[in-house]
């Protein structure tokens, strides 16, 4: 009998409608579009605006655009994995309460956290539930609604940051496609280089945590660069070696959207010509767990059946990961 494997089916993603431009940033900190282009590739993301409106709001418009296009009902649905690392609220997990709104009423589910990371995590742990014969519809969702944790008065941060998302279907293939091998990696001593201060079980919120500032994501930007720049791009190489794939073997590589420079440095490393470098920083930044179903998403079309994607991430915690997926359809 032929290996299962979780193979992605269907995906979907949604960017809220406001733009925010890095000349309309220039106007709220010290920054210019100069410096922020040739830094990072942004020149524009996107903002969830709405009172009351949280990550899963990303999340509904672009799992019912993904099950119609898949042509199945929510209530089809055995378990939701979202990924995300600002939740609605602490708790409960943002994977029910998306469940609730799209009707998902025979799925479980639970939230994942691991920074940017967390689409790969999520990927990986996704696929063990299909490969093992235990279900037969997994949804993986990656948003991030990052402007409810960002200071906007650090430019150093606030600059790369955007809200968006996606979701991918995985469901059982005999054809060997689907997700073939995944490396994934965490360092909890980077914790200190990219975290949000307060908030937490270790010092909830108080007047004072709120007076200095510390519901917002805190980043030393050089430290982070510096540990992204190599791992991405070694994870990526490292996953090629372990499955004998040179670079004109892989159709497509799908970096996590954190810096330009960090993706071509990844691409240089893996010898992946810049033709099949999937990128769509320069209008959405990074988001998060975002970045890359927003990519599939974007790129679906140019996709063909068996073509190999290579797919890389780098965030916080440290996290970091590389999966090696072969597209389905
Ligand atoms: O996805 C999760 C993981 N996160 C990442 O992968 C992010 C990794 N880090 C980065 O992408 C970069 O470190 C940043 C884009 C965040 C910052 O770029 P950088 O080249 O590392 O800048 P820097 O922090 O070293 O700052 C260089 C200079 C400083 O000025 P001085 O001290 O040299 O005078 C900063 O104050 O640039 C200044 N600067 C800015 N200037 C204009 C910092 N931010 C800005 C800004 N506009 N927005």
């Amino acid at each position: 009998m032929s290996k299962i494997h979780a193979a992605v089916t269907a995906v979907h993603g949604y960017v809220p409608d406001y733009v925010l431009t890095n000349h309309e940033l220039e106007t709220m900190v010290d920054t210019n579009d100069e410096w922020i282009t040739s830094r990072t590739g942004i020149k524009e993301r996107r903002i969830l605006k709405g009172e009351g409106l949280g990550t899963s709001d990303m999340a509904v418009p672009a799992v019912n655009a993904l099950l119609a296009k898949r042509g199945i009902s929510a209530e089809e649905i055995d378990l939701i994995i979202f990924c995300t690392t600002t939740p609605d609220f602490v708790f409960p997990a943002t994977a029910n309460i998306l469940a609730d709104k799209i009707g998902a009423k025979n799925a479980w589910g639970y939230d994942l956290q691991a920074a940017c990371s967390g689409f790969l995590f999520g990927l990986a742990t996704g696929s063990q539930f299909i490969e093992s014969g235990k279900h037969k519809k997994v949804l993986v969702v990656g948003a991030d609604k990052m402007s409810s944790i960002m200071n906007f008065e650090d430019r150093a941060t606030c600059i790369i940051f955007g809200d968006g998302g996606g979701a991918v279907l995985l469901e059982p293939n005999d054809e060997g496609n689907g997700v073939i091998d995944s490396i994934l990696r965490s360092d909890g001593s980077g914790a200190a280089y990219l975290h949000q201060k307060a908030g937490g079980s270790v010092k909830p919120a108080s007047h004072e945590t709120v007076d200095a500032r510390e519901h917002f994501a805190y980043q030393e930007g050089q430290a982070v660069f510096k540990f992204a720049v190599t791992n991405m791009a070694e994870v990526a190489a490292e996953i090629m070696d372990r499955n004998n794939l040179v670079a004109d073997d892989v159709a497509w590589l799908v970096p996590h959207q954190a810096n330009k420079r960090i993706i071509d440095a990844t691409a240089n490393r893996t010898g992946i010509s810049a033709d099949k470098v999937i990128i769509n920083i320069e209008r959405y930044g990074n988001t998060t767990n975002g970045t890359i179903p927003l990519c599939l998403w974007e790129w679906e079309d140019k996709f063909k059946k068996g073509d190999s994607l290579v797919l890389a991430a780098f965030g916080g915690g440290f996290t970091w990961g590389s999966i090696y997926l072969k597209w389905a359809y």
